[in-house]
């Protein structure tokens, strides 16, 4: 399988996960310390790659092509720049966004696809997973870009669904509400920890990289016709993106 995003966070969880199934698993992004030190840990193999980039896209599908195929890609790269308002906000983030999130999904779904189709010829099955967010259903102030990216990606894997009807290719969208990944809130405030720590200060268990991961390997290892379309998955403290509960979780009444 082919993970994405690997070198943190949920795709580096995910890595860990399907390495503990027993899976092969190839993980992708751009930091190759990252994923080398990944790859030491858990025998995962590893490429790197700027999913913005076509030509390092053509080049992870000939790797993939040349080393045996896949069954499985987990499409997770991707990630948030600012929380100012649509008016405020720097068009340099919202292209940052639509290129990493949108396009780069798109492209790699592109450039993999006929290697899972030829994958499911074998074995009679495929699967593609894409982390989007709550982001992606739910409007919230400040999420300007990034609602609009994530609306977007998720768009694209429902109409990709659509369009694989009929074949053996099982398509899941995981949508995480607030994740206390490492890196996730710092890129979002270009590297600030205080904003960074302010996120999830106070908040009663926020999900982990773990808790996602777990989620992903539940949905594709389920019988082969089960198709979790859709899994939406938040802490019990956070009802909507703007509807976040600080402080001890306590029975009303
Ligand atoms: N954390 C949350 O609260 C949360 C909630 C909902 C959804 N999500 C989504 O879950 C996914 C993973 O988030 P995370 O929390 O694990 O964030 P993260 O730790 O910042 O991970 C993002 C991953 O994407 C990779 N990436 C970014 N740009 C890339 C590029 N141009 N080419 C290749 N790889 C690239 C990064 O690796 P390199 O920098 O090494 O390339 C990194 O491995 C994202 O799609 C995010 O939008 C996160």
């Amino acid at each position: 399988m082919v993970v994405t995003g690997a070198s943190s966070g949920i795709g580096a969880a995910t890595v860990r996960a399907f390495r503990t199934e027993g899976w092969e698993v190839l993980g992708v992004a751009r930091r190759e310390d990252r994923l080398r030190a990944l790859a030491a840990e858990t025998g995962a193999e590893v490429f790197a790659a700027d999913l913005t980039k076509q030509d390092d896209v053509d080049a992870l599908r000939d790797h993939v092509a040349a080393t045996g195929g896949i069954h499985a890609l987990v499409n997770n790269a991707g990630g948030a720049r600012g929380l100012e308002s649509v008016e405020e906000s720097s068009l340099e983030d919202w292209a940052w966004m639509y290129e990493i999130n949108v396009l780069g999904t798109k492209r790699v779904i592109s450039a993999l696809l006929p290697l899972l189709r030829q994958g499911a010829s074998e074995t009679g099955h495929a699967d593609i997973l894409v982390v989007t967010s709550i982001a992606g259903l739910t409007a919230y102030p400040g999420g300007g870009g990034y609602n609009a990216a994530k609306f977007a990606e998720h768009a694209l894997t429902e109409v990709l669904r659509l369009e694989l009807n009929g074949e053996p290719i099982r398509v899941v969208e995981v949508a995480p509400g607030m994740v206390a990944t490492e890196e996730f809130s710092l890129v979002r405030f270009g590297g600030d920890k205080e904003r960074r720590d302010a996120v999830y200060e106070d908040v009663p268990e926020p999900l982990s990289a773990e808790d996602i991961a777990e989620t992903i390997v539940h949905a594709l290892t389920l019988p082969r016709h089960v198709d979790l379309d859709l899994i939406v998955v938040k802490p019990v403290a956070q009802a909507a993106p703007y509807r976040l509960h600080k402080g001890a979780l306590t029975v009303r009444g």
